[in-house]
């Protein structure tokens, strides 16, 4: 075969067939599903937490509506800067902090910026060098195990004002794309234990969904 998208494809298709056998296989002589190849169970959400959440049909939307013109926005794990140069375009803030390891990838234009600062190095260390309750709106999407979830999360809580809110990108249990457990919805669920309800979840076509947090009663 001399087609390499071809091959790296059917590579893939024939995995799958096997990963879909070998899970079955596995919940017939467990007798439960495989549920190890997840990160942990995660908390249910109170329905208490979801007094006030609304749906969006997607994360842009979500953006739209809570996040401010004018504030002071993080963006932790930033890629390409596309997601960024949307937010600028979208909100103007007065500040918009960029987290990555490296930022050899980012676009010009974002990084141009006179509103953006590069933060370069693990996401959590450059987060907690940042001042407390400076933040009106985080968002959370570099390493997705619960560990570094937890971590980003961690770091962030108190760098966020008392009204500010915590967006979580990849709301899932499982990446489809690259079949690898993530520790999103634990990591997010978690909020709801420590006083933060949901005011929105955006159900992105993709099936990568974001949820956002604020302090119950702000
Ligand atoms: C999914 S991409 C971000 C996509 C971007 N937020 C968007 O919506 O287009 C994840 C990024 O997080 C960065 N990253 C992963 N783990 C990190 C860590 N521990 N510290 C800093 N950056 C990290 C990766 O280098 C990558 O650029």
């Amino acid at each position: 075969m001399d087609d390499p998208v071809l091959e790296a494809r059917n590579q893939v298709n024939t995995c799958l067939a096997e990963l879909q056998t070998a899970l079955s296989n596995y919940w017939r002589e467990a007798g439960e599903p495989p549920s190890f190849i997840l990160e942990a169970a995660a908390p249910a959400l109170p329905q208490g937490a979801l007094k006030n959440a609304k749906l969006y049909a997607d994360r842009d939307l979500l953006m739209q509506e809570t996040l401010m013109e004018g504030a002071i926005v993080a963006e932790v794990g930033t890629l390409n800067g596309n997601w960024a140069a949307r937010m600028l375009e979208q909100k103007s803030p007065a500040e918009l902090h960029l987290f990555d390891k490296t930022f050899d990838r980012v676009r010009k234009d974002v990084r141009a910026n006179p509103v953006v600062t590069e933060h370069q190095g693990h996401s959590w260390g450059e987060i907690s060098k940042l001042p407390d309750s400076h933040f009106d709106w985080i968002y959370l999407d570099a390493a997705h195990d619960l560990q570094s979830v937890r971590r980003d999360r961690n770091a962030s809580i108190p760098k966020l004002k008392p009204t500010g809110i915590l967006v979580f990108n990849d709301y899932v249990h499982w990446s489809h794309m690259l079949a690898q457990p993530y520790g999103v919805v634990v990591a997010a669920n978690e909020m709801a234990q420590s006083g933060w309800d949901v005011v929105g979840l955006a159900i992105t076509p993709h099936g990568y969904w974001d949820i956002a947090f604020r302090r119950s009663g702000s």
